[in-house]
């Protein structure tokens, strides 16, 4: 765990243990997978240093913390064409562009370093305590890189989170879900080669890691636990469910606090969406409880539309401790602005696909470009906007510069676990969302994508720029 004020992460090569026998091969940040857990207080000022000491095959690299809201320079930016990078598979990109215009000035070379700044302001508020995570966001690469081992957790704190009477220390447990696929001699499968099978536009693992481990148990005292549960995987989703006696109690999403608790049996988690949950051990005592997956009971069916089904992980639970902790029956308001948030759109995000034997997947009809803003938002304004899949498959849009509350989908209001503020919302085949964002802070260009990392290299991103 990191919770300097300044720190600095090596992207290297590293063996790591992941499978019993031989260690696994991967990109790393900090020679760890997951890569370090950094924990900081809100509007508190963050210096995040990166330098590139992978194999120079990797090429450029750029770092996203997901979830901040942060300027445009240190926000991650994708990038466009380079000397490692010569033409893009899926998206239409002038190899002609300045270093400025496709923000390959803000990628961190071979050898080279970056360091980032995290403010954690927003509005000139300290924002939102939250979980959030940093991965690689490289145009064209970062289903590779993520799938390398380029991820990790990061949580904010604030003082409203920490005035609440909920389980702290080692009884609040960050969890990171994702797949991968193992060769013979335990060495990560290379579903990016230029093979006959690629490109692959939906890559999933056969073996689910938590934290890293297959199948890991964890003890825990029969008491309550808040866990913060991160879907990191490029494409999969889970449908979570605890098994064996316990009660599960949701309180904040990849935006952090609710503003009311809720229990849940089922959650359906996808790609980038978190959910921060109080999992009460108590009447478990002496027993184990498996978290797993479960089949999608209304899955619309089509591409990206299932679930994982099979056991995640196993809590051991002994036994029962004195527990002072409770979940308060209001946790966050809403902000005030969700009340005044315009009810019809001043912007549609439609998703589609293109033509030809491997299509590239489309917004608002175009493949991504650094260079090419398709909305530009006023800084200090409101908007809602209408979000469409016209596509058969299931994608996970998410929204860079800030949280979003979800105003209706499909013309109802929001179920109880959408009722709050987000940034990456799952959409059916022909489903319609209108959320509402409020702008604020830095003018730039922040990129909306779906998180299904494939889908996001092959084309389905965009891009708007925030303006004073
Ligand atoms: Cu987690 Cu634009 O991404
Ligand atoms: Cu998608």
């Amino acid at each position: 765990m990191i919770d300097a004020a300044a720190f600095d992460l090596d992207v290297v090569e590293e063996e790591i243990a992941v499978l019993p026998g031989a260690k696994t091969r991967m990109w790393t940040y900090g020679g760890d997978f997951p890569g370090p857990t950094i924990r900081r207080p809100v509007g508190e000022r963050t210096l995040a240093t990166f330098r590139n000491k992978l194999p120079a095959k990797a090429g450029e690299l750029t770092v996203h913390l997901h979830g901040a809201h942060n300027t445009s320079a240190d926000d991650g930016q994708p990038g466009g064409l380079t000397n490692n990078l010569r033409a893009s598979m899926y998206c239409d990109i002038s190899n002609r562009l300045t270093p400025a215009e496709s923000g390959n000035d803000l990628l961190i070379e071979h050898g080279g370093q970056r360091t980032y700044t995290y403010d954690f302001v927003e509005g000139g508020q300290p924002e939102r305590a939250a979980m959030h995570w940093y991965h690689d966001h490289r145009l064209d690469r970062t289903s590779r890189n993520v799938w390398r081992g380029l991820a990790g957790m990061w949580i904010s704190d604030d003082a409203l989170d920490a005035s609440l009477p909920l389980p702290r220390g080692s009884r609040d447990i960050p969890l990171m879900i994702c797949d991968r696929s193992f060769d013979r001699k335990n060495q990560l499968t290379n579903p990016f080669s230029d093979s006959a099978h690629a490109p692959n536009d939906g890559i999933v693992g056969n073996r689910i890691l938590v934290n890293g481990a297959v199948l890991p148990h964890h003890r825990v005292h029969a008491c309550r636990y808040r866990l913060r549960i991160l879907n990191a995987s490029q494409f999969r989703n889970y449908n979570l469910v605890f098994e064996g006696g316990v009660t599960v109690t949701q309180i904040g999403t990849e935006a952090g606090l609710m503003p009311k608790p809720l229990k849940r049996r089922r959650i359906l988690i996808g790609a980038a969406e978190r959910v921060d949950l109080i999992v009460d051990f108590s009447r478990a005592k002496h027993s184990n409880v498996v978290l797993k997956s479960v089949r999608r009971g209304n899955s619309p069916g089509g591409i990206g539309s299932r679930a994982y089904a099979g056991p995640l992980m196993q809590f051991r639970v002994g036994k029962p401790i004195p527990d002072s902790t409770s979940v308060p029956a209001a946790l966050r308001p809403l902000p005030g602005w969700v009340e005044s948030a315009p009810q019809s759109p001043s912007k549609t995000w439609t998703i589609s696909i293109g033509k030809g034997f491997a299509p590239p997947w489309l917004i608002n009809g175009r493949t991504f470009d650094p260079a090419y803003v398709e909305h530009r938002p006023k800084l200090g304004t409101v908007e809602t906007w209408k979000l469409v899949n016209k596509t058969t498959a299931t994608h996970l849009l998410h929204i860079h510069h800030t949280d979003w509350y979800l105003l209706s989908r499909n013309g109802k209001p929001p179920p109880p676990w959408e009722d709050c503020l987000k940034e990456t919302f799952l959409m059916d085949p022909g489903e319609t969302l209108l959320v509402a964002g409020r702008f604020s802070d830095y003018p730039g260009k922040f990129v909306i994508h779906c998180h299904m990392l494939d889908h996001e290299d092959h084309g389905l991103m965009s891009q708007f720029e925030t303006v004073a």
